[in-house]
């Protein structure tokens, strides 16, 4: 039925400046005595991580610390968590990172109760439910912490996957991000932006998701320049927090769709970080999003910040707001393709896997190959 639409809030979250010291206290109203902490290697040397540790410690927890995450966490590094929660006998699990991490630590949650490997919970079968998981995030881009999709490189067949599982708790700490160099800040903060945008302009929009995006893409567009030119400036970074959290719960239930199709193959293809490739490929997919729901459209540019006169057609809507994100990222030092050293054969060659990815089943309106390889041509020739 196409006119209902549903919404949740998965994950209760607990924020503000100095919230991680929190962190011991609300582990043990949960009833949990021994956790295993999931990290990654950078982020388990910050002083905020210790921070973390020492609030477990000083309200009687014993720590089992497992800070071997990667990036786009391979399917062996969730294995060998699993096994370490289960040696151990854990009863919770603390994530402290950012999307890598908290995906890794919702993947090892499966492990607790249920025989390995991950791979068998690819596609999502039914499994037994784990340990409560609390998540302290360090980054403010994927908002995984209130989202129920953990994504897992499968490494016996080269491609990413997802296992289904969601956080107890999430703790969202402006302290946490102040060292995150202001690339990655930017980077970050464009792929909060694209689940903002991708969320309002979904197949199944809602009104919960809309109202929390539009709100994300505002804080965006105030905060992140704050925060690249700053990253000390903890009023910004609370709000780029708050954004990435928000455009979480947005697409968590809306979903994002043909611009994370497109960022997954070109970023599995070419040395191109996830936030860049979401930025790329945003204002071409709101030209096609015009041409389905133009209206949708225009929430995005008002939440930019855009008047719009009111007469304006579709395709204009669209042009106006794809221009305005190539603005912005460009003044984001978001680099074009062209700059990233790829080449348009090479660019144009992606079109097959974007209709392989799992987002592409929620784009808004079919596209056939001609379609997809404009878009690709426009992402290298119009940025
Ligand atoms: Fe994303």
């Amino acid at each position: 039925m196409k006119n209902i639409s549903r919404y949740a809030q998965l994950c209760p979250i607990i924020y503000g400046i100095g919230s991680a010291s929190l962190l011991g206290e609300e582990v043990k109203k949960l009833g949990c005595s021994k956790v295993l902490v999931v990290s990654d290697e950078n982020v388990s040397k910050i002083e905020f991580y210790k921070k973390c540790k020492k609030s477990l410690l000083d309200a009687g927890i014993e720590l089992v610390e497992f800070n071997e995450v990667l990036p786009d966490p391979p399917d062996y590094i969730v294995n060998r968590g699993g096994e370490i929660a289960r040696t151990e006998k854990i009863d919770a699990i603390v994530a402290v990172g950012g999307g890598s991490v908290m995906d890794a630590a919702k993947a090892i949650n499966i492990l607790i109760n249920n025989p390995p490997p991950i791979n068998q919970y690819f596609g999502n079968p039914v499994y037994k439910p784990g340990v409560p998981v609390v998540m302290v995030v360090t980054t403010a881009g994927t908002g995984s912490e209130s989202t129920i999709v953990a994504v897992i490189t499968d490494t016996v067949n080269g491609v990413k996957n997802s296992v289904l599982g969601a956080a107890t708790l999430g703790i969202l700490d402006p302290e946490a991000t102040v060292t995150l160099p202001s690339e990655d800040t930017a980077h970050t903060g464009m792929d909060v932006f694209a689940h903002a945008a991708e969320a309002i302009t979904a197949k199944l929009p809602n009104p919960k998701s809309e109202l929390l995006a539009s709100d994300a893409i505002k804080k965006i567009m105030k905060y992140l320049p704050i925060a690249f030119e700053d990253g000390t400036n903890i009023e910004a970074r609370g709000n780029l927090l708050l954004a990435s959290n928000f455009a979480g719960i947005a697409f968590n239930d809306a979903l994002v769709h043909l611009g994370h199709a497109i960022a997954h193959s070109i970023g599995a293809r070419f040395h191109v970080t996830h936030g860049e490739a979401c930025a790329l490929a945003l204002p071409e997919v709101m030209k096609y999003a015009a041409g389905i729901d133009a209206s949708k459209v225009k929430v995005v540019g008002e939440a930019m910040g855009i008047s719009f006169a009111g007469n304006e057609s579709s395709e204009e809507i669209g042009e106006i707001v794809a221009e305005a994100i190539r603005k912005f990222s460009k003044s984001m030092k978001i680099k074009s393709l062209k700059q990233l050293g790829i080449s348009k054969e090479d660019l144009l060659n992606s079109a097959d896997m974007i209709f392989k990815d799992p987002c592409y089943l929620f784009v808004p309106r079919e596209l056939d190959r001609e379609e997809v390889i404009k878009i690709l041509e426009n992402m290298y020739e119009n940025y």
